[in-house]
Protein backbone atom coordinates (compact mmCIF):
# COMPACT_ATOMS: atom_id res chain seq x y z
CA UNK A 1 0.00 0.00 0.00
CA UNK A 2 1.19 3.76 -0.20
CA UNK A 3 1.52 5.22 2.98
CA UNK A 4 2.04 8.88 1.41
CA UNK A 5 0.75 9.80 -1.79
CA UNK A 6 1.32 13.97 -2.30
CA UNK A 7 0.48 15.66 -5.44
CA UNK A 8 0.89 19.31 -6.64
CA UNK A 9 1.84 20.64 -3.28
CA UNK A 10 2.64 24.62 -3.07
CA UNK A 11 2.90 26.79 -0.14
CA UNK A 12 3.49 29.88 -0.26
CA UNK A 13 5.25 32.84 2.42
CA UNK A 14 4.73 36.37 1.74
CA UNK A 15 8.17 36.55 -0.48
CA UNK A 16 8.68 32.86 -0.92
CA UNK A 17 7.58 29.87 -2.76
CA UNK A 18 8.69 27.23 0.33
CA UNK A 19 7.28 24.64 -1.54
CA UNK A 20 6.63 25.07 -5.31
CA UNK A 21 4.15 22.15 -6.91
CA UNK A 22 5.72 19.35 -5.42
CA UNK A 23 4.51 15.43 -6.23
CA UNK A 24 5.67 12.75 -3.22
CA UNK A 25 4.96 8.85 -3.24
CA UNK A 26 5.92 6.65 -0.74
CA UNK A 27 5.47 2.90 -0.12
CA UNK A 28 4.70 1.02 2.78
CA UNK A 29 7.95 -0.25 4.17
CA UNK A 30 10.48 2.49 2.30
CA UNK A 31 12.62 4.30 3.67
CA UNK A 32 12.53 8.02 1.86
CA UNK A 33 15.47 10.47 1.80
CA UNK A 34 14.65 13.72 1.83
CA UNK A 35 17.59 15.94 0.65
CA UNK A 36 17.87 19.33 0.06
CA UNK A 37 19.88 22.69 1.15
CA UNK A 38 19.43 24.81 3.65
CA UNK A 39 16.10 26.34 2.77
CA UNK A 40 15.23 24.07 0.16
CA UNK A 41 11.41 23.56 1.72
CA UNK A 42 11.80 20.16 3.35
CA UNK A 43 10.58 20.96 6.73
CA UNK A 44 7.77 22.81 5.14
CA UNK A 45 6.93 19.63 3.06
CA UNK A 46 7.00 17.49 6.73
CA UNK A 47 4.80 20.36 8.45
CA UNK A 48 2.07 19.91 4.84
CA UNK A 49 2.23 15.96 5.91
CA UNK A 50 1.48 16.65 9.41
CA UNK A 51 -1.57 18.70 8.88
CA UNK A 52 0.37 21.51 10.89
CA UNK A 53 0.45 24.29 7.77
CA UNK A 54 -2.21 24.28 4.71
CA UNK A 55 -0.87 23.42 1.64
CA UNK A 56 -2.53 26.90 -1.04
CA UNK A 57 -2.96 24.06 -3.36
CA UNK A 58 -2.42 20.53 -3.92
CA UNK A 59 -3.73 16.93 -2.37
CA UNK A 60 -2.38 14.35 0.18
CA UNK A 61 -3.55 11.35 0.48
CA UNK A 62 -2.09 8.62 3.75
CA UNK A 63 -2.52 5.13 3.59
CA UNK A 64 -5.05 6.11 0.45
CA UNK A 65 -7.49 8.00 2.21
CA UNK A 66 -7.58 11.99 1.74
CA UNK A 67 -5.62 13.75 4.62
CA UNK A 68 -7.97 16.13 6.36
CA UNK A 69 -6.02 17.59 8.73
CA UNK A 70 -9.52 18.87 10.89
CA UNK A 71 -10.01 15.18 11.62
CA UNK A 72 -7.61 13.83 14.22
CA UNK A 73 -7.91 10.43 12.55
CA UNK A 74 -6.35 11.56 9.37
CA UNK A 75 -3.01 11.46 11.73
CA UNK A 76 -3.58 7.56 13.02
CA UNK A 77 -0.62 5.86 12.64
CA UNK A 78 1.69 8.55 11.58
CA UNK A 79 4.28 9.64 14.57
CA UNK A 80 8.14 11.74 14.08
CA UNK A 81 8.63 15.79 14.27
CA UNK A 82 9.71 18.83 12.48
CA UNK A 83 12.88 20.68 13.54
CA UNK A 84 14.13 19.67 16.76
CA UNK A 85 12.21 17.83 19.16
CA UNK A 86 10.64 19.32 21.74
CA UNK A 87 10.01 17.84 25.63
CA UNK A 88 9.89 19.75 29.20
CA UNK A 89 13.28 19.93 29.94
CA UNK A 90 12.91 19.97 33.98
CA UNK A 91 11.76 16.92 33.52
CA UNK A 92 13.28 13.73 32.48
CA UNK A 93 13.05 11.69 29.68
CA UNK A 94 10.89 8.72 31.12
CA UNK A 95 8.48 11.62 32.51
CA UNK A 96 8.23 13.55 29.14
CA UNK A 97 7.27 10.39 27.43
CA UNK A 98 4.69 9.10 30.35
CA UNK A 99 3.09 12.92 29.31
CA UNK A 100 2.76 12.40 25.76
CA UNK A 101 1.76 8.46 26.20
CA UNK A 102 -1.18 10.02 28.31
CA UNK A 103 -2.25 11.82 24.80
CA UNK A 104 -2.10 8.79 23.04
CA UNK A 105 -4.78 6.19 23.40
CA UNK A 106 -4.09 2.76 24.04
CA UNK A 107 -0.88 1.29 25.09
CA UNK A 108 1.73 3.74 24.72
CA UNK A 109 2.65 3.81 28.17
CA UNK A 110 3.81 0.18 28.49
CA UNK A 111 6.01 0.68 25.74
CA UNK A 112 8.18 3.21 27.21
CA UNK A 113 10.92 1.07 28.18
CA UNK A 114 10.95 -0.67 25.30
CA UNK A 115 11.27 2.35 23.10
CA UNK A 116 14.03 4.04 25.51
CA UNK A 117 16.30 0.77 25.27
CA UNK A 118 15.16 0.67 20.94
CA UNK A 119 17.03 4.31 20.71
CA UNK A 120 19.96 3.46 23.15
CA UNK A 121 18.74 5.71 26.10
CA UNK A 122 17.83 3.07 27.99
CA UNK A 123 19.67 3.42 31.67
CA UNK A 124 19.24 7.56 30.66
CA UNK A 125 15.33 8.08 31.01
CA UNK A 126 15.52 9.01 34.61
CA UNK A 127 17.65 12.03 33.68
CA UNK A 128 16.06 15.52 33.07
CA UNK A 129 16.15 16.35 29.23
CA UNK A 130 17.73 19.26 29.88
CA UNK A 131 20.88 17.00 31.07
CA UNK A 132 20.43 15.58 27.82
CA UNK A 133 23.37 16.44 24.95
CA UNK A 134 22.05 17.10 21.44
CA UNK A 135 22.46 13.23 20.13
CA UNK A 136 20.00 12.54 23.06
CA UNK A 137 17.36 14.82 22.48
CA UNK A 138 17.09 13.31 19.04
CA UNK A 139 16.64 9.72 19.87
CA UNK A 140 14.36 10.67 22.58
CA UNK A 141 12.67 11.72 19.99
CA UNK A 142 12.68 9.41 17.63
CA UNK A 143 11.66 7.37 20.96
CA UNK A 144 8.51 9.39 21.53
CA UNK A 145 7.59 8.82 17.52
CA UNK A 146 7.51 5.01 18.76
CA UNK A 147 5.37 5.13 21.38
CA UNK A 148 3.03 5.37 18.83
CA UNK A 149 3.77 2.10 17.03
CA UNK A 150 3.39 4.44 13.85
CA UNK A 151 3.16 2.88 10.11
CA UNK A 152 4.54 6.26 9.19
CA UNK A 153 7.52 8.15 10.55
CA UNK A 154 8.33 11.96 9.49
CA UNK A 155 11.64 12.77 10.98
CA UNK A 156 12.93 15.89 10.19
CA UNK A 157 16.78 15.60 9.87
CA UNK A 158 17.01 12.65 12.81
CA UNK A 159 20.69 12.44 12.00
CA UNK A 160 22.04 15.94 13.04
CA UNK A 161 24.04 16.37 16.12
CA UNK A 162 24.75 12.22 15.83
CA UNK A 163 28.42 11.26 16.14
CA UNK A 164 29.39 8.22 14.04
CA UNK A 165 28.32 5.83 16.58
CA UNK A 166 24.95 7.39 16.80
CA UNK A 167 24.68 7.16 13.17
CA UNK A 168 25.13 3.83 13.00
CA UNK A 169 22.43 2.96 15.68
CA UNK A 170 19.89 5.35 13.82
CA UNK A 171 20.28 3.51 10.59
CA UNK A 172 20.01 0.32 12.16
CA UNK A 173 16.70 1.02 14.09
CA UNK A 174 15.55 3.03 10.44
CA UNK A 175 16.42 -0.65 8.61
CA UNK A 176 14.62 -2.36 11.57
CA UNK A 177 11.31 -0.18 11.61
CA UNK A 178 11.39 -0.47 7.43
CA UNK A 179 11.89 -4.30 7.75
CA UNK A 180 8.69 -4.38 9.97
CA UNK A 181 6.54 -2.01 7.32
CA UNK A 182 7.27 1.04 8.58
CA UNK A 183 7.03 4.08 5.44
CA UNK A 184 9.94 6.32 7.14
CA UNK A 185 10.47 9.89 5.02
CA UNK A 186 13.70 11.56 6.57
CA UNK A 187 14.83 14.76 5.90
CA UNK A 188 18.91 15.92 5.88
CA UNK A 189 20.73 18.36 4.04
CA UNK A 190 24.02 15.74 4.21
CA UNK A 191 23.65 13.02 1.67
CA UNK A 192 26.64 11.37 3.59
CA UNK A 193 24.79 11.14 6.51
CA UNK A 194 21.91 8.85 5.11
CA UNK A 195 23.21 7.32 1.69
CA UNK A 196 23.47 4.42 3.36
CA UNK A 197 19.84 4.22 5.11
CA UNK A 198 17.40 5.11 2.43
CA UNK A 199 15.48 2.88 0.00
CA UNK A 200 14.95 6.19 -2.66
CA UNK A 201 15.60 10.09 -2.65
CA UNK A 202 13.87 13.19 -3.22
CA UNK A 203 16.17 15.81 -3.87
CA UNK A 204 14.76 19.59 -3.25
CA UNK A 205 16.21 23.22 -4.22
CA UNK A 206 13.86 26.12 -3.87
CA UNK A 207 10.90 24.36 -3.17
CA UNK A 208 10.88 22.14 -6.28
CA UNK A 209 11.93 18.74 -6.71
CA UNK A 210 15.04 18.39 -8.66
CA UNK A 211 15.56 14.72 -8.70
CA UNK A 212 12.97 11.57 -7.34
CA UNK A 213 14.05 8.18 -7.93
CA UNK A 214 15.61 4.96 -6.04
CA UNK A 215 19.15 4.38 -4.66
CA UNK A 216 19.92 2.45 -7.57
CA UNK A 217 18.99 4.46 -10.34
CA UNK A 218 20.99 7.50 -8.11
CA UNK A 219 23.88 5.06 -8.26
CA UNK A 220 23.70 4.64 -11.62
CA UNK A 221 23.38 8.50 -12.74
CA UNK A 222 26.08 9.26 -10.21
CA UNK A 223 29.13 11.39 -11.44
CA UNK A 224 32.28 10.61 -11.16
CA UNK A 225 33.78 10.45 -7.11
CA UNK A 226 36.80 11.82 -6.06
CA UNK A 227 39.62 10.63 -4.03
CA UNK A 228 43.06 12.08 -3.13
CA UNK A 229 45.57 9.58 -4.37
CA UNK A 230 49.65 9.53 -3.84
CA UNK A 231 51.54 6.82 -5.09
CA UNK A 232 55.65 5.47 -5.01
CA UNK A 233 55.49 6.58 -8.72
CA UNK A 234 53.09 9.51 -9.22
CA UNK A 235 54.29 9.93 -12.82
CA UNK A 236 54.07 6.42 -13.78
CA UNK A 237 50.65 6.58 -12.32
CA UNK A 238 49.51 9.76 -14.30
CA UNK A 239 50.80 8.37 -17.60
CA UNK A 240 48.94 4.83 -16.70
CA UNK A 241 45.53 6.52 -16.01
CA UNK A 242 45.27 7.72 -19.31
CA UNK A 243 44.66 4.01 -20.64
CA UNK A 244 42.21 3.38 -18.20
CA UNK A 245 38.51 4.79 -19.59
CA UNK A 246 36.16 6.39 -16.31
CA UNK A 247 39.61 7.15 -14.50
CA UNK A 248 40.77 11.25 -15.14
CA UNK A 249 43.77 12.45 -12.84
CA UNK A 250 43.81 16.18 -11.92
CA UNK A 251 48.12 16.95 -11.34
CA UNK A 252 47.70 19.70 -8.69
CA UNK A 253 49.65 22.60 -8.38
CA UNK A 254 51.00 21.37 -4.98
CA UNK A 255 52.09 17.90 -6.18
CA UNK A 256 48.72 15.77 -5.22
CA UNK A 257 47.15 14.26 -7.08
CA UNK A 258 42.96 14.08 -7.10
CA UNK A 259 41.47 10.85 -9.18
CA UNK A 260 37.97 10.80 -10.06
CA UNK A 261 36.91 7.83 -11.26
CA UNK A 262 33.61 6.26 -12.29
CA UNK A 263 31.65 3.45 -10.41
CA UNK A 264 33.43 0.42 -11.49
CA UNK A 265 36.30 2.04 -13.13
CA UNK A 266 38.64 2.57 -9.90
CA UNK A 267 39.53 -1.30 -8.96
CA UNK A 268 40.66 -1.97 -12.25
CA UNK A 269 42.97 0.98 -12.46
CA UNK A 270 44.42 0.63 -8.39
CA UNK A 271 44.85 -2.97 -9.71
CA UNK A 272 47.24 -2.14 -12.65
CA UNK A 273 49.17 0.60 -10.47
CA UNK A 274 50.60 -2.49 -8.66
CA UNK A 275 50.54 -4.83 -11.45
CA UNK A 276 53.14 -2.22 -12.47
CA UNK A 277 54.82 -2.06 -9.41
CA UNK A 278 53.65 1.39 -8.74
CA UNK A 279 52.82 1.31 -4.70
CA UNK A 280 49.65 2.77 -3.57
CA UNK A 281 50.22 5.00 -0.57
CA UNK A 282 47.26 6.83 0.09
CA UNK A 283 43.71 6.72 -1.76
CA UNK A 284 41.31 8.80 0.23
CA UNK A 285 37.47 9.63 -0.85
CA UNK A 286 37.59 13.04 -0.99
CA UNK A 287 33.45 13.21 -2.64
CA UNK A 288 31.56 10.59 -2.92
CA UNK A 289 29.72 9.83 -6.03
CA UNK A 290 26.20 10.25 -4.47
CA UNK A 291 27.38 13.42 -2.64
CA UNK A 292 28.72 14.56 -6.21
CA UNK A 293 25.46 14.31 -7.76
CA UNK A 294 23.61 16.30 -5.05
CA UNK A 295 25.93 19.36 -5.50
CA UNK A 296 25.40 18.65 -8.87
CA UNK A 297 21.46 19.01 -8.36
CA UNK A 298 20.85 21.36 -5.36
CA UNK A 299 24.20 23.90 -5.33
CA UNK A 300 23.19 27.36 -7.40
CA UNK A 301 25.63 26.45 -10.13
CA UNK A 302 22.74 23.85 -11.01
CA UNK A 303 20.72 25.74 -12.95
CA UNK A 304 20.17 23.95 -16.42
CA UNK A 305 20.58 20.50 -15.17
CA UNK A 306 17.55 20.04 -13.25
CA UNK A 307 15.53 18.98 -16.43
CA UNK A 308 17.97 16.50 -16.78
CA UNK A 309 18.25 14.77 -14.36
CA UNK A 310 14.68 15.20 -13.16
CA UNK A 311 13.86 13.37 -16.72
CA UNK A 312 16.53 10.74 -15.83
CA UNK A 313 15.07 10.44 -12.70
CA UNK A 314 11.16 9.84 -13.55
CA UNK A 315 11.33 6.49 -14.62
CA UNK A 316 10.15 5.09 -11.50
CA UNK A 317 7.42 3.11 -11.34
CA UNK A 318 4.65 3.18 -8.36
CA UNK A 319 2.63 0.64 -7.51
N1 LIG B 1 6.60 30.50 8.63
C1 LIG B 1 7.31 31.00 7.62
N2 LIG B 1 7.19 32.29 7.23
C2 LIG B 1 7.89 32.78 6.19
N3 LIG B 1 8.77 32.06 5.45
C3 LIG B 1 8.95 30.76 5.79
C4 LIG B 1 8.23 30.17 6.88
N4 LIG B 1 8.61 28.86 6.97
C5 LIG B 1 9.52 28.66 6.00
N5 LIG B 1 9.71 29.79 5.30
C6 LIG B 1 10.63 29.95 4.13
O1 LIG B 1 10.41 28.86 3.26
C7 LIG B 1 11.63 28.39 2.71
C8 LIG B 1 11.78 26.91 3.03
O2 LIG B 1 11.98 26.75 4.42
P1 LIG B 1 12.08 25.31 5.11
O3 LIG B 1 12.21 25.54 6.57
O4 LIG B 1 10.97 24.48 4.64
O5 LIG B 1 13.45 24.78 4.49
P2 LIG B 1 14.32 23.50 4.90
O6 LIG B 1 14.62 22.76 3.64
O7 LIG B 1 13.67 22.77 6.00
O8 LIG B 1 15.67 24.19 5.40
P3 LIG B 1 16.71 23.73 6.59
O9 LIG B 1 17.63 22.71 6.00
O10 LIG B 1 17.43 25.01 6.89
O11 LIG B 1 15.91 23.22 7.74
C9 LIG B 1 12.72 29.26 3.30
O12 LIG B 1 13.01 30.28 2.37
C10 LIG B 1 12.07 29.83 4.54
O13 LIG B 1 12.60 31.11 4.84
MG1 LIG C 1 14.26 22.31 7.93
Amino acid sequence: MTAVRASGLVKRFETTCAVDGVDLVIDEGEVRGLLGPNGAGKTTLLRMLFGLVAPDSGTIELFGRAFDPADSKSLAGVAGFVEVPSFYPYLTGQANLELLAKLDDGDANSRIDAVLDRVGLAGRGGDRVSGYSTGMRQRLGIAAALLRAPQLLLLDEPTAGLDPAGLRETAALVRQLSAEGTAILLSSHQIGEVEGICDGFTFMRHGRVVWDGTAEQLRGQAPAGAYALSTSDDAHALALAAGHAGVSIIDGPDGRLTITALEGALDPYVVALGKEGVAVRRLELLVSPLEAMFFALTSDSADGTDETYALAGSTRAHT
